[in-house]
């Protein structure tokens, strides 16, 4: 069975409502990166990283899955499909995707402060100040914040070796070390990037860029590949 490798990001969510980081209008235009995606702005103020991120739950709670998460699990009809997300939503597991991969954490898990080891599912948006693990630490939201080591990185860049198809959609490739996942990927592998901003790859030889949205662009993708 060929292996389909495909990395998303913000952008395959976009049409669910969620929105994107650096698109205009994006999060990284209303919130200071410094202060809700690192470990010292979350030492400097732990309530406003709890506010960003219980406000990021709170929205994905009332968003379902679009055209393009659904789109993908056809795909399991006849290949090997190993999709690997920098997105923390769970639409992707929502719509029916059996491997997901989340490389920067997922939003409606939680962990402690002191043990990396200690995850716990939340229940409902909130996390509060004073939420402990069981080692009596204050609990932080499981995301993968800026400066921080990508634990799942090393697994992905195994998958992406192992493409015989990679699709990249909706990710402005601007994150390290996600974005470098590409440098992996066989030559002898075709690649497809569906992103209605997309211009190309430097250094990728058999690349298709489809400018379209991810759930008009996706679909049609999935169509053609299961024919
Ligand atoms: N369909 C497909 N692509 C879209 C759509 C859409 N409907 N709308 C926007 N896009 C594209 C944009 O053109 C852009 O290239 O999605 C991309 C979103 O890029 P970013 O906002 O940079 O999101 P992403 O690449 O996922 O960010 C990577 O940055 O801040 C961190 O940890 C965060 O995982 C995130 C990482």
């Amino acid at each position: 069975m060929k292996k389909i490798v495909i990395l998303t990001g913000a952008g395959i969510s976009a049409e669910s409502g969620l929105k994107t980081f650096r698109d205009s209008g994006g999060l990284w235009e209303e919130h200071r990166i410094e202060d809700v995606a690192t470990f010292d702005g979350w030492r400097r103020n732990p309530q406003m990283v709890l506010n960003f991120y219980n406000e990021r739950r709170k929205q994905l709670l009332t968003a379902q899955p679009n055209a393009a998460h659904k789109a993908l699990v056809r795909l399991e009809q006849k290949f090997d499909v190993q999709i690997i997300t920098q997105n923390v939503d769970d639409l992707h597991e929502r719509a029916g995707s059996s491997k997901v991969l989340h490389l920067h954490g997922e939003l409606k898990k939680v962990r402690s402060t002191v043990d990396d080891n200690l995850v716990y599912e939340l229940n409902g948006w909130e996390l509060k100040m004073g939420d402990k693990c069981e080692k009596g630490s204050q609990l932080r939201p499981h995301i993968v914040w800026f400066g921080e080591p990508v634990p799942m990185i090393s697994l992905a860049a195994k998958f992406a070796e192992q493409a015989d198809i990679f699709i990249v959609i909706g990710t402005s490739l601007n994150v390290y070390p996600a974005a470098g996942l590409i440098e992996y990927v066989p030559d002898s592998a075709s690649m497809f990037l569906i992103d209605p901003n997309a211009h190309g790859l430097p250094f990728v030889k058999r690349l298709e860029i489809i400018n379209e949205k991810a759930g008009i662009g996706t679909p049609s993708l999935v169509d053609r590949l299961l024919q």
